[in-house]
């Protein structure tokens, strides 16, 4: 039996990381790849950044692995979100031994609601000094996303980050609808208003395990806990839907580097794993993040991580452990 990927390097060391998690998946799996373009570099071709071909494979695909896209990625992964209706953005946020991090004991998951909120696109210029944005919140998404966070944690507990005391009418709507469902569901909450969570997680991040938030808080608390754990060559991310997921490294084109055949890989791999669980392969991924911890562990290491490795060096020693 095979299973369909739809796999889009994109720009940049998407071309590189890519092909190196499509190795790692087919030493575990009987994979078939459907490769798609976006990217700057298709839209210097074509003039789209997002060719239709490639959203109408991502909106009927299982699961796809998506690598980065440089100036145009804005153009690209908000509709490729939108392809899957993904409603969650799981975002681990995990230290490795081996790698020298700012906080080694960190090991949290973001579930960060991924439709609305201030992203949902209603800014407006209303004058020359005047701009507006309109934050929107429904029950029903956050309702969506309470119920895959009931389910993530197994119907133990979670935290939710927000800022209801102050986006009374918004955040408020967002922490009751969240509150109400873990209550159904007999799993347990806690609150943190997020500018504290700020504080906190950098003080003490195992006060912190499975943490639900609004969109903007979700991406800009990620991002903080993503620098307490060492470098964006680590960390992966999942956009999942009802039916189908998008899976990505968080990290972008790095164009300092791209060409090189120096990225690591490790963040796009663990994507891949992501993809693994998703598709109901649970022992194929958690064999793939032994791996990958292990070689964080032992080396061969790339220059993100302070080695001299290349991708290819890393990707094979991830291989190699899982034969
Ligand atoms: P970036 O993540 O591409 O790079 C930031 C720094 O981290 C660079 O020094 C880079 O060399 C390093 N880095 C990132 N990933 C690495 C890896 N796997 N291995 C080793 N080092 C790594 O972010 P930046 O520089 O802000 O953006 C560069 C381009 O990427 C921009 O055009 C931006 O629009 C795009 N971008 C795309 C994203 C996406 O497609 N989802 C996400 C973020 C940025
Ligand atoms: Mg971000």
């Amino acid at each position: 039996e095979t299973e369909e990927i739809v796999v889009i390097p994109g720009d940049g060391i998407g071309q590189e990381v890519v092909p190196a998690a499509q190795k790692v998946l087919d030493a575990v799996g009987n994979f078939e790849y459907v490769e798609a373009d976006a990217g700057d570099a298709v839209k210097a071709e074509t003039g789209e950044a997002l060719p239709q071909e490639t959203y109408d494979l991502v909106a009927e695909a299982d699961a796809t692995l998506f690598g980065a896209a440089g100036e145009t990625a804005a153009d690209v992964i908000l509709p490729l979100r939108t392809a899957v209706d993904s409603f969650v953005n799981v975002r681990p946020a995990k230290a490795y031994p081996g790698v020298d991090a700012l906080r080694p004991e960190t090991d949290l998951v973001f579930l960060r609601e991924n439709t609305e909120g201030v992203y949902s696109g209603h800014e407006d210029r209303l004058s020359d000094d005047l701009s507006t944005l309109t934050r929107v919140v429904t029950t029903s998404a956050s309702e969506r996303l309470a119920e895959f966070a009931c389910d993530y944690v197994d119907n133990t507990s979670f935290q939710i980050a927000h800022k209801a005391n102050v986006m009374r009418e918004t955040d408020g709507r967002f922490r009751d609808a969240v509150v109400s469902v873990a209550e159904e569901n007999g799993v347990e909450t806690e609150e943190v208003l997020m500018d504290a969570f700020a504080t906190k997680v950098c003080l003490d991040p195992t006060q912190f395990d499975v943490v639900v938030c609004p969109n903007l808080a979700g991406d800009v608390l990620s991002d903080l806990a993503a620098g307490l754990v060492g470098g964006l060559g680590l960390l992966p991310s999942a956009n999942l839907g009802p039916e189908r997921g998008l899976f990505e490294p968080v990290h972008g084109t790095a164009p300092d580097i791209a060409g090189e055949g120096i990225a690591n890989p490790s963040a796009t791999i663990l994507s891949a794993a992501m993809l693994l669980d998703y598709l109901g392969y649970e022992d194929e991924a958690a064999d793939v993040r032994t791996a990958v911890e292990s070689v964080l562990e032992d080396g061969p290491r790339t220059a993100d991580l302070g080695g001299d490795a290349s991708t290819e060096d890393v990707t094979e020693a991830v291989v190699s452990r899982l034969e």
